[in-house]
């Protein structure tokens, strides 16, 4: 119903503070100028990390602006600990030394990973370092509960084909599933498939994805199947089926938070309570992550292979034949380094640099930052932002929050940008 990456993108506001930089906005209308090239997944202009996971080739300033995407790898991540999972301030694209790049706050608890949203954040997204083009994904895991409060496990693509399963706070019995095609609207994609109280049973959910069909099932039993055949849109001449390399991610986000429109609202359950049980209990809201598997399938036979390792878009089509397999570098120097520029280097001390957005959301927010989407098609709101990160160190006797990524880079980014980089390159790590 709703979807799930344009409020994916309030997660860019958490615990953040803005730096007074400006936020150059992007679209595929508007597309980035050429010192901000990278369009990134919540439609902002920068460098580095915008031009990691999610950047928009279509959106960007040339199509080689994004830096290329991780191929596929098939795997089996068990979300015991945060082993694995890397604060997207220290991720310079390098898949094989991190499984997920996280926005917001994960904690380990009892061999178990929870995505956690305090009262009055945006909650949390993991994204998977890898891309899948084509392939089985399964995700074990426990929804979080209550009015307004959202969990999400989706395929997203960098120009934003998408497969969903979400979850709403108020309805633990039901798994609703989407598709969405490019990011165009379409409010006659979902489907539901009924379940057993999701907060508090696991449930396996997979995601199987080929060239000609997405089959939703839940512990094995199919539950939605999606024909590419039955996705012929008449007008624009083509299937309206997602087809491009995507990332999975997996979130917690506050669907009900006040400032979003009322459609978005009453779909999320209702505004959400920041003093709700578990906000008492335990300081947040939850949701409770175990496995994901990832069998990749062989991309389309038909298409381009020059080497294999990571993805490219090679025209503006954004379709599945604009897909090139290649042997192209994936991991920027430094987060000042874009795809045209891979190599660039942060300035030695001393030396004076211009101030440039370089992880999205640490620049601040700006209006719009939910993508622009909402379900009654007004614009999008911005949301409140708040951001108390010790509320995490804070709190009753619930799951242990031992083991937290502290926000700590994140933090020292409220300084000038310089030193803000200089931040994040001490304690670069990958
Ligand atoms: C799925 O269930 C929700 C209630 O949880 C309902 O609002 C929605 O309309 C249903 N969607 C479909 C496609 O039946
Ligand atoms: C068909 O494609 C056009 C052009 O992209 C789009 O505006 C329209 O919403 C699509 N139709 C449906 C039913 O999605
Ligand atoms: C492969 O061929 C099909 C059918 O013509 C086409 O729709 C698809 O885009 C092609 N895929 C690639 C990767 O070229
Ligand atoms: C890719 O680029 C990174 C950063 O510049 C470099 O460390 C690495 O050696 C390169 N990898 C390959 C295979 O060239
Ligand atoms: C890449 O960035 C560096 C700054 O780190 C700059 O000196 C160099 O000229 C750039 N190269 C290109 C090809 O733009
Ligand atoms: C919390 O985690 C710590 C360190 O992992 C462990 O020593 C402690 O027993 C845990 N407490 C609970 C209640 O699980």
């Amino acid at each position: 119903m709703v979807r799930a990456w344009s409020y994916a993108a309030l997660v860019a506001l958490t615990a953040n503070v803005a730096m007074g930089t400006d936020t150059v906005k992007c679209s595929s209308g508007s597309k980035c100028p050429k010192d901000l090239p990278c369009c990134s997944q919540y439609g902002e202009c920068g460098v580095g990390a915008y031009c990691l996971g999610g950047c928009d080739p279509l959106s960007s300033n040339t199509l080689d602006s994004c830096v290329p995407a991780p191929v596929c790898k098939s795997d089996d991540y068990k979300l015991t600990s945060l082993d694995g999972i890397t604060d997207k301030t220290k991720y310079l694209g390098d898949s094989s030394k991190t499984n997920w790049v996280v926005d917001g706050q994960p904690l380990a608890y009892q061999n178990q990973v929870l995505l956690t949203m305090a009262p009055k954040t945006v909650g949390t997204v993991m994204a998977s370092s890898h891309y899948v083009w084509y392939g089985k994904i399964s995700a074990t895991m426990k929804t979080s509960r209550g009015a307004g409060v959202v969990s999400a496990f989706i395929l997203l693509s960098d120009v934003k084909d998408e497969i969903d399963y979400e979850f709403v706070g108020v309805d633990l019995q039901t798994a609703q599933t989407n598709y969405y095609f490019q990011g165009i609207t379409n409010y006659n994609n979902g489907g539901n498939i009924s379940v057993s109280d999701t907060f508090n049973n696991y449930h396996t959910y997979t995601i199987d994805w080929t060239p000609d069909s997405i089959t939703w099932s839940v512990d094995g039993k199919v539950g939605r199947v999606k024909k590419k055949a039955d996705t012929w849109n008449s007008t624009s001449n083509r299937y309206d089926y997602p087809q491009t390399p995507a990332r999975i991610q997996l979130s917690i986000w506050p669907g009900g938070l006040a400032s979003n429109n009322p459609g978005t609202i009453a779909w999320a359950g209702g505004p959400i309570n920041w003093d709700g049980p578990d906000i008492k209990t335990n300081g947040y809201y939850y949701a409770t992550v175990n496995e994901v598997t990832v069998q990749c399938y062989d991309p389309p036979s038909n298409g381009t292979k020059k080497g294999s390792t990571s993805y490219i878009y090679a025209d503006p089509s954004g379709l599945e034949s604009a897909i090139q397999i290649t042997d192209k570098n994936t991991t920027l120097r430094s987060l000042l380094g874009t795809g045209v520029n891979m190599t660039a280097e942060l300035p030695t001390k001393g030396s004076s640099t211009s101030e440039v957005a370089n992880v999205p959301g640490l620049n601040g927010g700006g209006p719009g930052l939910f993508g622009g989407y909402q379900p009654d098609g007004s614009a999008g709101n911005n949301p409140t932002k708040t951001a108390n990160p010790t509320a995490f160190n804070q709190g009753g006797s619930g799951p242990n929050k031992s083991g937290a990524i502290k926000p700590e880079g994140e933090r020292i980014l409220k300084g000038s940008l310089f030193a803000g980089l200089i931040a994040v390159v001490g304690t670069m790590i990958l």
